[in-house]
């Protein structure tokens, strides 16, 4: 697995460098070779919104030559983007809101050229935050995850620390362990993904539910990871849900399959079903 962190923080040596230190070195310990790119000493200039990458086929086609022909050479190579950036604004920094707003040459969606240069490509993002969470990272949480629907791009979700005492707050057990756990989160998502290959349609649903335990497991901890962490969901709620991520229409059967693999908890009564914490690790599942 190929994972790129770009690091967007102006302070190379500051709170989001401090916790990509954990996500990495686990990252690393699971066979994944990764690439670690901070884009504050790059030149990467504002798109200028002259549309001609969209009329360059099979190629980025940028008309600048800046530091930004090195970056998408190593998004191309990548299977999974993180996206490490202290909130700024409520959004991400400036040299990666720069690098977001150029990836117009790697999907050619508005001229003469066709298809995707990334498509397929999974993005996941590490924040850092003076806020509490939700109200810091919501709006740039919200913009990547349309950025990847609009993309064809997975997203695979956030992990995110509040600044509280300077990089104290991300040398903390929890801060690091939450990054380890992130980083195992992230190699299962895209093991997942593999394992799955051919069983998702475009849509990224679910066309069979698999009879071997091995890629089984991975297709309910895919289900799994559609559905909201803490929410309480009804039978039938969660009915509605799982009919979004499968073609075959038999939410009930992935119901008691998600709840006899530990993926689901349900109330004594069993009229309210939540996700477990944490998740299963699908290779601890007997795979
Ligand atoms: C210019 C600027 C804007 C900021 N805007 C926000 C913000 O909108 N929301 C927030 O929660 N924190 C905000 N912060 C706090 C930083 O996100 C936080 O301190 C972060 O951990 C800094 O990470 P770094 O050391 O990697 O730069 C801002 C900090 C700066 C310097």
């Amino acid at each position: 697995m190929n994972i790129l962190i770009l690091m967007g923080s102006p302070r190379l040596g500051g709170n989001t460098a401090e916790l990509c230190k954990p996500l990495m070195g686990e990252l690393e310990r699971l066979g994944a070779e990764v690439c670690y790119l901070t884009l504050a000493d790059k030149k990467i200039q504002p798109c200028r919104g002259c549309y001609a990458c969209q009329d360059v086929a099979g190629e980025y086609g940028c008309v600048q030559k800046d530091d930004m022909e090195a970056v998408v050479e190593r998004i191309r190579w990548a299977d999974c983007l993180v996206l490490a950036t202290p909130i700024y604004s409520w959004y991400c920094t400036a040299p990666m809101k720069a690098v977001l707003d150029r990836h117009y040459g790697l999907n050619k969606f508005y001229g003469s050229a066709e298809g995707s240069l990334w498509a397929g490509k999974s993005v996941a993002i590490l924040a850092t935050h003076g806020y509490d969470r939700a109200y810091a990272t919501e709006p740039f949480e919200t913009g990547v995850r349309r950025l990847c629907d609009h993309s064809g791009l997975s997203y695979l979700g956030l992990y995110s620390v509040r600044d509280e005492d300077n990089l104290a707050s991300f040398r903390t057990a929890e801060a690091q362990e939450g990054a380890r756990l992130f980083a195992r989160r992230l190699m299962a998502s895209m093991e997942a993904r593999n394992q799955l290959r051919g069983l998702l349609d475009p849509e990224g649903r679910l066309t069979g539910f698999p009879a071997k335990r091995r890629k089984k497991v991975y297709a309910l901890f895919y289900l799994a990871e559609k559905l909201e962490q803490g929410r309480a969901y009804t039978e039938r709620e969660l009915g509605q849900a799982l009919l979004q991520w499968h073609t075959f229409s038999d939410p009930a059967t992935l119901r008691r399959e998600l709840y006899d693999s530990f993926f689901l908890d349900r109330d004594p009564q069993g009229r309210v079903y939540r996700l477990t914490e944490p998740q299963p690790d699908p290779r601890a599942l007997g795979i």
